[in-house]
């Protein structure tokens, strides 16, 4: 077996939320990422023999194809799994499964509903546990919205904190993400949600607790155009995510004055960036005005989450 940082450490290092990442290693990482998307770095096979388990209990194009791709650039093998095919998806437990296939892979990847099952996984399992999205968070999604921010301002090293990001749409896995990007960073965040709609308690007071204590500025409020002013980021998300389904028609009724539409848009600094995660919805969360505009970013955002990953899994994986 392929010894990764587990083994010297004696407990592995999980990535299930963004604040698991220090501001110097999350800075680190970045740093990383663009080395190797410039293709400085990676080349000789780093994680030769590494076999990363790609867990997805929900659809996926994007982070299932850019995880696959990237541990088989760096030399390493995934192994995809659906509930479909394997018996997690029969009902075997979450703790039986983290201990057999941590006999077999250097890695889990993850994607399914509650943030629980992810840490009874993590809390089971003696390799490295990623987060791919959850009800709660979806960090690995920032890596990459980072990385975007990053290559278009000027936030190296310091300067992240001088970055006001607006967040317009549901309190969602995105959302807290956002949150804890905030936490960790330093940055400002102004949050325009419907009521009913907020963001995880628990994170939005985390976030609260690092304002006070000087470390980002957290704004939140109902008003899209009171979030979008002056702003460098405006981003958004779909308004019913995977496992919401139902929940549509209502979700759009609630909605639909949050969508980021040119006029909101041009409330922001005229060198602002748009940003959305994939999949969207052209029409309701954002127009086609926005999201295939020129100041949109969307698609090196999706092809910076194979660079950013790529980077996690050398910091979580290399022997
Ligand atoms: N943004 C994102 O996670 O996309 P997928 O659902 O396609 O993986
Ligand atoms: N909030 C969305 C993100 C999809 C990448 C969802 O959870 O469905």
């Amino acid at each position: 077996m392929i010894p990764s940082p587990r083994n010297r450490a004696g407990k592995p290092r999980h990535f299930l939320q963004l604040g698991d990442l220090s501001r110097e290693e999350l800075l680190q990482l970045l740093d990383r990422a663009v080395a190797l998307k410039a293709g400085s770095l990676g080349r000789d096979r780093p994680l030769d023999g590494v076999t990363l388990a790609l867990i997805f209990r929900k659809s996926s194009t994007r982070t299932r194809v850019s995880f696959e791709v990237g541990i088989h650039q760096l030399g390493g093998h995934g192994v995809f799994l659906s509930d479909r095919d394997s018996q997690l998806g029969r009902g075997e437990p979450i703790p039986d499964t983290a201990r057999v296939l941590s006999g077999y892979v250097n890695g889990i990847m993850v994607r399914t509903f509650g943030q629980d099952e992810v840490e009874e996984l993590a809390a089971n399992a003696s390799v490295p546990v990623i987060n791919g999205l959850t009800d709660r968070y979806h960090p690995c999604q920032l890596l990459a919205d980072l990385l975007t921010i990053r290559e278009a301002f000027d936030v190296r090293p310091s300067g992240w904190e001088a970055l006001s990001v607006a967040w317009v749409g549901d309190g969602n896995n995105m959302a807290n993400s956002w949150l804890n990007a905030a936490r960790v960073l330093g940055f400002e965040l102004r949050l325009a949600v419907p009521e009913g709609f907020d963001p995880h308690a628990a994170t939005l007071a985390r976030a609260r607790e690092s304002e006070a204590m000087g470390s980002g500025r957290i704004v939140l409020t109902r008003d899209p155009a009171e979030a979008v002013a002056g702003a460098h980021v405006v981003t958004t998300d779909v308004w019913a995510s995977m496992g919401q389904e139902d929940e549509a028609d209502d979700r759009t009724e609630a909605f639909r004055p949050f969508q980021v539409n040119a006029e909101l848009f041009d409330r922001a600094r005229a060198e602002a960036i748009f940003l959305h995660c994939l999949p969207a919805h052209r029409g309701e969360e954002v127009t086609a005005e926005v999201i295939d505009g020129p100041r949109s970013r969307v698609f090196q955002e999706s092809e910076n989450r194979l660079h950013a990953q790529k980077a996690l899994l050398l910091q979580l994986l290399a022997p």
